[in-house]
């Protein structure tokens, strides 16, 4: 068998080894990581193209939120952590995983640029006994089709020479309950014994590892899951909007439906979709499908009430400012409160609260922010402002941070529109407060 050819180098080897794992890209994924395998007692290498990163992460200073820099300084001076630009130090890894961004271009399709330059910068230093793990979230096949010719171009054999596998991230920024070393480890790899040498680095880091038979399993894992959570959400954005039209509470619906203890699982309505994931993943999926000549119908769907809602909520503020305050919304002071894609974290990556600005400036309003994690939102040249709701029309809730007083919000408002539910029932019982 091909694989049994490759010989792991589990055993710390002075002259070829400095570290267990080289981890590409020092971001939202890359940073967790290699935290969660330092913490386990592996030697790790941190390798990202934004050397004014590194140098912070050098000096223990972590600018992702759920790694402190109290926990990664120690791992910094005892030399389990360290940060470069280089990736000539890459030959002296044991293992090379794969944590880059995967957007999608401006025509909606995958990007997978960044992943191919750093294949190739990979595959320029791949030695025999390598192992590679790609962990960036991309359509079925990526592995296979687009990294391991890449790294084949050295004439190394994957599954012969080195070892290849995928294992996605699934790690929720902000999430103090589930973290990189609890939420179980996917991991699939070209050949057995590469899925094994894969789940061999994983193994005493992470509580679980769950192996599957190939890549493209792996790979498909992390395209369900957010796909799943992006076809909920727009059921429930769609049914917001039915309720909003027959006169029925939405949340009251959900809170009731969340409490049938099977068969049930309970999604929110929203101002859209945010984040690096769920607005791009799934369309990772429907780009490659149609090299199957199949429409992945659902996807397309969701993509379509989920990127409507922004425009909906649009109007739920001029009603709003009609009703509430007699006013239009061209020339009205609205207050967004929230930009960030979801609560209690400073990621604006794709968040609402953009589109949402966009078009509340587009009709003539004027717009300032208040976001206590958030100072500064370049893309809508904007800097977050004093929370003062009475000096606005109106204030509307995009993003609900928990360490706003919501009660107190109202009560010194003129107008809210609650896109997050943040008022809860008082809220809603509230005639200045309009929900979705
Ligand atoms: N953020 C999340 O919540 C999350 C969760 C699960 C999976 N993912 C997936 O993980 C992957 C990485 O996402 P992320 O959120 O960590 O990205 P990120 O933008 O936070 O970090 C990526 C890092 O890579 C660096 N970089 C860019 N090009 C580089 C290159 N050629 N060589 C070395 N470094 C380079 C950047 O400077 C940046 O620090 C994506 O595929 C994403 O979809 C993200």
């Amino acid at each position: 068998m091909l694989e049994e050819t490759v010989q792991p180098q589990t055993e710390h080897d002075p002259e070829t080894k400095t570290w267990d794992a080289a981890v590409v890209g020092a971001g939202y994924v890359g940073v967790p990581l290699a935290h969660t395998l330092a913490r386990a007692g592996r030697s790790v290498l941190l390798i990202d193209v934004a050397a004014d990163v590194v140098t912070a992460l050098n000096r223990g200073e972590s600018h992702i939120t759920d790694v402190p820099s109290t926990e990664l300084a120690p791992l910094v001076e005892q030399g389990r952590i360290r940060a470069t630009t280089e990736y000539n130090e890459i030959r002296n890894a044991d293992a090379i995983l794969i944590a880059l961004p995967t957007p999608l271009s401006k025509q909606r399709e995958p990007d997978l640029s960044i992943v191919t330059s750093a294949a190739e910068q990979i595959g320029i230093r791949l030695r025999n006994g390598h192992l590679v793990i790609l962990e960036s979230t991309t359509y079925p096949r990526t592995t296979r089709e687009v990294v391991q010719p890449i790294l084949e171009r050295t004439g190394l054999k994957a599954g012969r020479d080195f070892h290849l596998a995928f294992s996605p991230e699934r790690v929720d920024p902000g999430n103090k309950t589930w973290t990189t070393k609890n939420v179980p480890k996917v991991v699939g790899g070209i050949t057995p014994a590469c899925t094994e040498r894969a789940a061999d680095l994983y193994e005493g880091a992470v509580d679980t590892v769950h192996r599957v038979s190939t890549p493209e399993a792996a790979e498909l894992t992390k395209l369900l899951e957010n796909i799943f959570r992006s076809v909920n959400i727009a059921l429930v954005n769609e049914l917001a909007q039915l309720c909003e039209r027959m006169g029925i509470d939405v949340w009251e619906v959900i809170e009731a439906a969340s409490t049938k203890p099977f068969g049930f699982m309970s999604f929110q309505p929203g101002p859209g979709l945010g984040g690096h994931c769920i607005p791009i993943d799934p369309f990772y999926l429907t780009w490659k499908a149609r090299e199957y000549d199949f429409y992945t119908e659902f996807i397309e769907l969701a993509g379509k009430v989920n990127e409507n809602m922004p425009y909906y909520c649009r109007s739920l503020v001029s009603q709003a400012l009609n009703h509430g305050r007699q006013r239009s919304l061209s020339g009205s002071k609205v207050l967004v409160l929230g930009v960030a894609y979801k609560s209690d974290i400073a990621d604006i990556r794709e968040s609402p609260a953009i589109k949402l600005i966009e078009l509340l400036l587009a009709a003539g309003a004027e717009i300032a922010y208040h976001d206590p994690f958030v100072p500064h939102l370049p893309e809508a040249g904007l800097s977050s402002v004093e929370l003062d709701p009475a000096a606005y029309d109106c204030v509307v809730i995009v993003t609900a941070h928990s360490n706003i007083d919501y009660a107190d919000l109202v009560a010194r408002s003129h107008v809210v529109v609650d896109l997050r539910n943040a008022t809860g029932p008082d809220g809603r019982r509230n005639d200045k407060v309009w929900t979705l």
